[in-house]
Parts: C-alpha cells; sequence; structure tokens
C-alpha cells in the first residue's frame, strides 16, 4: 500500500510539474484559487486508487468525500491533497506538493508527501519510522524557541480572523525565525526531517495534514491541538514540533 501511495503521489507530481506555469487559475473564492492542475492531479489520483483500490473510500479535496462502495462506508479511507500550495503554484512560486494518506478505522496508516520540484518523497507507514527518499528521517534536537525556526500557514478566511497577526508576532519576537511557506503539508513534512522545528496553524482542512501528521509522529516528533490534546485531522487547529518545543509553544499560542 506503501509502495502504491508513492507511485500514485510520483506520478501525480508529474501531472503538476508539467503544467507549471500553463495552469488556468480559477477562484473558489475572494482569494481561494484552483487550477487546472489541482484537478488534474486529483482525477490521477481517483482512477488509480478507483482501479487499484475500488473498495476504498477517498476523501479529496476537490471532489469532496466518495465513500458509498455497494451502500456501505469502507473501513479504508484515502485522504487527498492533490496540489498543497496552490497559491504558489498559481505564482509559479516552487514550493507546493502531493498529498497522499490513507485512513484505516480512523487511523492514519500511510502517509506520503511528494514535492515534485525538488524530487523529494517523504513517506511513512505507521510503526515502519519516516523517510525522505529512502532515508530514515528525524526531528531536530533543538530544545528552545530561541534557537528554533518555525513555520506557519494562514486560512483562506484570514481576513475575518485578525487574530492570526497576534500570534504571528508573538512567534515572531520569540523563536529564532518564522516562514510563513504556503503548503501545510510540505511544512509538517519539513518539522518531520528536522528543517523545522515546530509549526501552528488554525483553520486547516484534514487532506492538508493527514499524510504529514504520521510523518511527524513516525519521526517522533509531537502533533497536538492548541490545548495539547491528541490531535484529530478532522479539527482545524495543529501545533506540531520536535516535541522538544512543543511546551513553549504552547505558551506562546495561549499569551
Ligand atoms: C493551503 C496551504 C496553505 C495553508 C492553507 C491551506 P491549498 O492548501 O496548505 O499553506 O496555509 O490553510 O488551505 O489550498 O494550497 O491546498
Ligand atoms: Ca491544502
Ligand atoms: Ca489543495
Amino acid at each position: 500500500m506503501l509502495n502504491f501511495a508513492i507511485d500514485v503521489a510520483r506520478e501525480a507530481g508529474g501531472v503538476l510539474v508539467q503544467r507549471l506555469g500553463a495552469a488556468k487559475v480559477s477562484n473558489k473564492a475572494d482569494i481561494d484559487l484552483v487550477t487546472e492542475a489541482d484537478l488534474a492531479s486529483e482525477n490521477l489520483i481517483i482512477e488509480r486508487i478507483r482501479s487499484y483500490h475500488p473498495q476504498h473510500g477517498i476523501l479529496a479535496e476537490e471532489s469532496g468525500e466518495a465513500i458509498l462502495v455497494g451502500g456501505k462506508r469502507s473501513e479504508w479511507k484515502w485522504i487527498i491533497d492533490p496540489l498543497d500550495g496552490t497559491t504558489n503554484y498559481a505564482h509559479g512560486y516552487p514550493c507546493f506538493c502531493v498529498s497522499i494518506a490513507l485512513e484505516h478505522a480512523g487511523v492514519i496508516e500511510i502517509g506520503v508527501v511528494y514535492d515534485p520540484v525538488r524530487d523529494e518523497m517523504f513517506a511513512a507507514e505507521r510503526g515502519n519510522g519516516a523517510t525522505l527518499n529512502d532515508r530514515k528521517i528525524r526531528v531536530s534536537s533543538v530544545e528552545e524557541l530561541n534557537g528554533a525556526m518555525l513555520c506557519t500557514g494562514f486560512p483562506y478566511n484570514v481576513r475575518e480572523r485578525p487574530n492570526f497577526t497576534r500570534d504571528f508576532a508573538n512567534f515572531t519576537m520569540a523563536a529564532q525565525a518564522v516562514r510563513r511557506d504556503g503548503s501545510a503539508a510540505l511544512d509538517l513534512a519539513y518539522v518531520a526531517c528536522g528543517r523545522f522545528d515546530g509549526f501552528w496553524e488554525d483553520g486547516l482542512s484534514p487532506w492538508d495534514v493527514a499524510a504529514g501528521v504520521l510523518l511527524i509522529e513516525e519521526a517522533r516528533g509531537k502533533v497536538t491541538n492548541f490545548n495539547n490534546e491528541p490531535l484529530s485531522i478532522y479539527t482545524p487547529k495543529v501545533l506540531a514540533s520536535n516535541g522538544l518545543v512543543h511546551e513553549a509553544m504552547l505558551r506562546v499560542l495561549s499569551s
């Protein structure tokens, strides 16, 4: 199953790169975009799942949930973001990825995040660790916020939710550096491999985080909601870290 997810993510990434700079862009909402490439990538992934795992359910960003198999809900569900970082993609900013996860009876068992620009394949299977291009990865060992590079993102309704700037300002004052890269799935993968020490965002969807959360857990990091409770990928507030700066990040979020 992991190899299947890796192959499909690589193929979908190829679709994204092929159309980079040429894909037609439309608006889902005021600042929320979708491109032809999102749809082409999603169609390809769904088509592969339907061919190889026709009994499995699917939750995909652009087409929603398609879980009825013979009138029954499958225990297996593929959770797909066919292009995470659409705004970057539409502007030709080369920071985007494909995210594919497989949930079984409510537990994420497989997660793959593929960056086709750098040809970086982040992959994890529950209980078997996480890898980047087949090499084992681990979260960083930074212990203090003062030495930490953090990352965040803003949801598309940021204009109605000005508290984002407060958290951003507070983390900017507390950390060594804060980045806003525009692809939550890739941000989480970067926490898993130690490039970022922590990540927070309020307003995420299951397809943004399903694969990245498993990557971080398997790389021995920590993922919770903003109250330090175990994360459900179906709730929007996500705090992810190397574990060591988690408490300090929680304190900033509650200040
Ligand atoms: C978005 C990106 C972005 C995050 C947004 C997401 P999309 O996903 O992950 O980094 O800040 O909250 O919606 O729309 O590019 O798939
Ligand atoms: Ca996304
Ligand atoms: Ca997307």
